[in-house]
């Protein structure tokens, strides 16, 4: 928990502090969301926090890459708790210029997607993907609130927004949602809304 703090603190600093020495605009995805803000960070895993009921701890549900369907050549991969979807290829993701990479060993390469309103954030996966080229829409915003309201851990942010996630049931997976709406293939009625948080747990 304290060295998670440091590391908060090391990003709030260098978010704030080192703007006239590193001048380096931030990606077009972090803007407007703030002096905490960060759009490049490595070796993190994410995690869901449930912002209506108390949570087990400030982590949250760990989430993994879950399956989504496939077409030839190609996988496609959205967020889900590893409680539901028990499988972890891609152990950990990075977050390059506001692009949102997942890492694991001997598998495909994933690229991020745009995230329309109501859909899952999701990845697609194949050899023939460049993970560089995925949508640049992810931003970091670190917990810089002086009061301590925050849970000490980074929130991410789509589409600008660290607030409009859900977890929805998804046949038996578990999965994030951006801004659920009704006719899409999850449970509109099992939707909850949480944060997804940037957990540095190496
Ligand atoms: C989160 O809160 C909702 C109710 O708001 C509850 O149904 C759900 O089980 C909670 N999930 C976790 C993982 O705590
Ligand atoms: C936090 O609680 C969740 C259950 O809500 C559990 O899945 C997770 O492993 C816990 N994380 C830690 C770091 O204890
Ligand atoms: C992430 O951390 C692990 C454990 O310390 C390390 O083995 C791995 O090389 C790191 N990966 C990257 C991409 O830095």
């Amino acid at each position: 928990m304290f060295a998670l703090n440091l590391l908060t603190l090391a990003f709030a600093a260098s978010a704030t502090v080192a703007l006239p020495a590193a001048k380096r605009d931030l990606a077009p995805s972090c803007n407007l969301l703030g002096g905490g803000a960060f759009d490049t960070a490595k070796n993190f895993t994410l995690a869901a926090w449930n912002t209506t009921l108390p949570n087990a701890n400030t982590t949250g549900v760990p989430l993994v890459l879950g399956q989504a369907g496939a077409i030839s050549g190609a996988e496609f991969k959205v967020l889900s708790t590893f409680a539901s979807y028990p499988f972890n290829q891609y152990p950990s993701m990075s977050l390059e210029s506001g692009r949102l990479i997942p890492h694991g060993t001997n598998v495909a390469p994933a690229k991020a997607g745009t995230v329309p309103d109501g859909s899952e954030p999701g990845f697609i996966t194949s050899n023939s993907v460049d993970p560089e080229q995925g949508a640049q829409i992810y931003c970091a915003v670190a917990d810089i609130d002086p009061a301590g309201h925050g849970t000490g851990h980074p929130f991410l942010a789509v589409n600008g927004d660290t607030d409009l996630f859900s977890l929805c049931k998804d046949g038996s997976q578990n999965n994030i949602v951006f801004k659920p709406t009704s006719g899409k293939s999850y449970d509109l009625s099992s939707c909850y809304a949480v944060k997804v948080q940037l957990i540095y747990d190496f």
